[in-house]
């Protein structure tokens, strides 16, 4: 097999000796060796994510030029002696990478610059989901995807476009709106002067993008109506809602770089919230495809309320009620996924 005879392959057989009933998961991870890799990988590796008697098998997927440089973070993984890290499989090779995998956090992708919009990045950006979709459909079939490369939704539909293909179903492709609702959370909690898990029901609805909705209407802090006890209606429609939707555009305008530490915090948040059975009474937010409900476009990767089965199945949360000034942002956010849909088309 090409990956057992890439030098920078690793087994490490005495782990399987010593933990035989333990099951393993393999994760790839594209863009391996960029800023949210290297903050991913070995939080990843160190058993936080999928639990402590699970080992984790890592498929680490760059660009032919970026290889020499992953190859510096497969030294850094290997020197953390994690116990439950079983090998490492390193390619430049997209169905290589995704071969037989349950995860596939794609990362991979061109990050955005001081004054533009994550939208802008789709001609650049949207190739590289054609091509890692039709991998996925040959090579992987129990696979779920997160899409944190942006633009990530409508990346997520050019990689589900092609994924289906190959038998994946549809549901299991998603866009990562964990860190918005994160970020709404934890402004949320600012405000309130409470933890941050004292915030529940966080939806972020849409694209993660500038069109965002960050929903306090539905979110609850302690149990109660969070616009009840946050009680500043024109913060919570005005300043809080420009907070999180420019929020990676402020980070980029302070670090020089975007979010990554975060962004990885919130990949692995996803994964979490994905595998374990959702809280009673609770959601989180992911962009996933639609069924039609709350009357939004099927064919979008759209952010909505969801909770987890525990066995990895996801279902939107019916029945919340909308504003009219939450219907507006949330139309404005469709209209935005619709127009971006209709330029990558040609890519299906
Ligand atoms: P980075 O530039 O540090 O790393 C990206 C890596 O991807 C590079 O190492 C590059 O070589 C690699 N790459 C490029 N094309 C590839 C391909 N075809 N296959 C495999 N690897 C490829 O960027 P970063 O800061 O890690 O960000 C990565 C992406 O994540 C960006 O698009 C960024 O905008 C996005 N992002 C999304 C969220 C979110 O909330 N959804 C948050 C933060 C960042
Ligand atoms: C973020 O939200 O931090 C990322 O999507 C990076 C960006 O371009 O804003």
């Amino acid at each position: 097999d090409a990956a057992d005879s890439h030098p920078l392959v690793t087994h490490d057989k005495t782990i399987e000796k010593e933990s035989p009933m333990s099951r393993t998961v393999r994760v790839a991870v594209t863009g391996a060796a960029g800023q949210i890799g290297y903050a991913l990988l070995p939080r990843l590796a160190s058993g936080e994510v999928f639990g402590h008697d699970t080992r984790v098998s890592l498929s680490l997927l760059e660009i032919t030029p970026a290889l020499p440089a992953l190859e510096g973070v497969v030294m850094e993984l290997q020197d953390c002696a994690f116990p439950l890290l079983d090998d490492i499989r390193v390619t430049d090779n997209a169905e290589e990478a995704f071969d037989g995998i349950n995860w596939g956090l794609l990362v991979g992708s061109k990050p955005r610059g001081k004054g533009m919009e994550r939208g802008d990045l789709i001609r650049e950006n949207g190739p590289i989901f054609v091509g890692q979709g039709a991998a996925l459909a040959k090579a992987a079939s129990d696979v779920r995807v997160l899409v944190v490369g942006n633009p990530a939704n409508t990346n997520s539909l050019i990689a589900m476009k092609h994924g289906v293909k190959g038998g994946i179903p549809r549901e299991r492709f998603h866009a990562m709106t964990r860190l918005d609702q994160n970020r709404a959370a934890a402004q949320l909690a600012l405000k309130a002067g409470v933890g941050v898990t004292d915030v529940t029901n966080m939806t972020i609805w849409g694209n993660h993008s500038a069109t965002q909705y960050p929903d306090a209407e539905n979110a609850k802090i302690n149990g109660r109506p969070c616009t009840d006890v946050i009680g500043h209606v024109a913060w919570l429609q005005g300043e809080f809602i420009e907070l999180i939707q420019q929020r990676g555009a402020a980070v980029i305008a302070a670090r020089g770089l975007s979010s990554a530490a975060s962004a990885a915090n919130a990949a692995l948040d996803h994964v979490r919230s994905v595998e374990g059975a959702t809280a009673d009474g609770d959601w989180f937010s992911a962009a996933i495809p639609g069924d039609g409900s709350y009357g939004i476009d099927e064919d979008l990767i759209f952010s909505y309320p969801v909770r987890s089965d525990g066995k990895g199945e996801l279902s939107i949360v019916q029945g919340l009620e909308l504003s009219e000034f939450s219907r507006g942002k949330i139309v404005s956010s469709e209209k935005e996924l619709q127009e971006e849909r209709a330029v990558v088309e040609g890519m299906f």
